[in-house]
């Protein structure tokens, strides 16, 4: 069983989510009515760069923006969730043992305490984003089924590591079941709304774009929006 996730199930699961996430790029790309704005885009590529690039650095740093700074604790929790998320398996060691094994190279990696520690955080943070989506009536007409289950997706393969990681019960069994559910995670990505992960960075790149062509190239000319 264990050759059979950690090989060809793994394989797909990596391929699924490495030619999804270009898929949705592309995809986001080809669906942009460039026509509308073709001759503002062509003349001022520069400020198009400048502005994207200004966009997604702002949302990407705690409070950069007006909307972060507006929630602060639900900005704090959303930083740690996605820190812990995207952090923990890339520099994880038993991750990085594997890599090796299997493919002759790794990533840097971080001490096992303090991994362990970000997956404990990160789920701490989860936790409170549930339940704030419960405790804010105003987010709670918005929650559907579909935001628990992206929830669900985003959290096992984190709640199944540690386990696994602190021996508790089975270790086969959460072992087996941490992999599983790691690659459900990977192939969720470019299937649901965890496809942001990708998204995000092409809406924020657009917008800023847009901003930048049409506040910074236009100005002086007549035509500042
Ligand atoms: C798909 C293939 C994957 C394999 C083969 C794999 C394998 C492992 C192994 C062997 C461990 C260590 C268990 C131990 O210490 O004995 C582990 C821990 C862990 N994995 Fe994975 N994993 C996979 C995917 C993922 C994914 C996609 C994520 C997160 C998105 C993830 C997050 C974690 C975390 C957070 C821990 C450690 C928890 C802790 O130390 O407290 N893994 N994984
Ligand atoms: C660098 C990549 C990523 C960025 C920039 C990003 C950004 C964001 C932002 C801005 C939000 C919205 C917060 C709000 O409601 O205002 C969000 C929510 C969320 N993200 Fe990500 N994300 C990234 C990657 C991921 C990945 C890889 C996953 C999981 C596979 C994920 C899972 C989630 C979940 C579950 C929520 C919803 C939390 C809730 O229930 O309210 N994100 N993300």
């Amino acid at each position: 069983m264990y050759e059979f996730v950690t090989g060809p199930l793994a394989w797909i699961a990596f391929l699924i989510f490495f030619i999804g996430v270009i898929v949705r790029a592309v995809m986001y790309i080809r669906g942009l009515r460039w026509n509308l704005d073709r001759v503002a885009y062509r003349e001022f590529p520069m400020y198009g760069f400048k502005g994207a690039v200004r966009s997604i650095v702002a949302w990407l740093i705690p409070f950069g923006t007006r909307a972060w700074r507006q929630n602060a604790g639900f900005t704090v929790l959303v930083f740690i969730f996605h820190i812990g998320l995207l952090v923990t398996p890339i520099f994880l060691l038993a991750h990085n043992l594997i890599l090796k094994e299997r493919w002759g190279f790794s990533f840097w990696t971080l001490p096992e305490p303090v991994t362990d520690l970000m997956t404990v955080l990160m789920l701490v943070a989860a936790l409170l984003i549930f339940l704030r989506r419960y405790a804010l009536p105003e987010v709670r007409i918005l929650t559907t089924g579909y935001d628990l289950l992206v929830l669900a997706i985003a959290v096992a393969p984190f709640i199944t590591g540690l386990l696994a990681y602190h021996h508790v019960g089975d270790y086969q069994f959460w072992l087996i079941l941490h992999i599983l559910s790691g690659e459900v995670w990977l192939i969720a990505i470019p299937f649901t709304k965890l496809s942001h992960f990708v998204l995000f960075f092409m809406s924020r790149a657009q917008l800023g774009m847009d901003f930048g062509i049409k506040r910074g190239g236009m100005k002086g000319r007549g035509m500042a929006w």
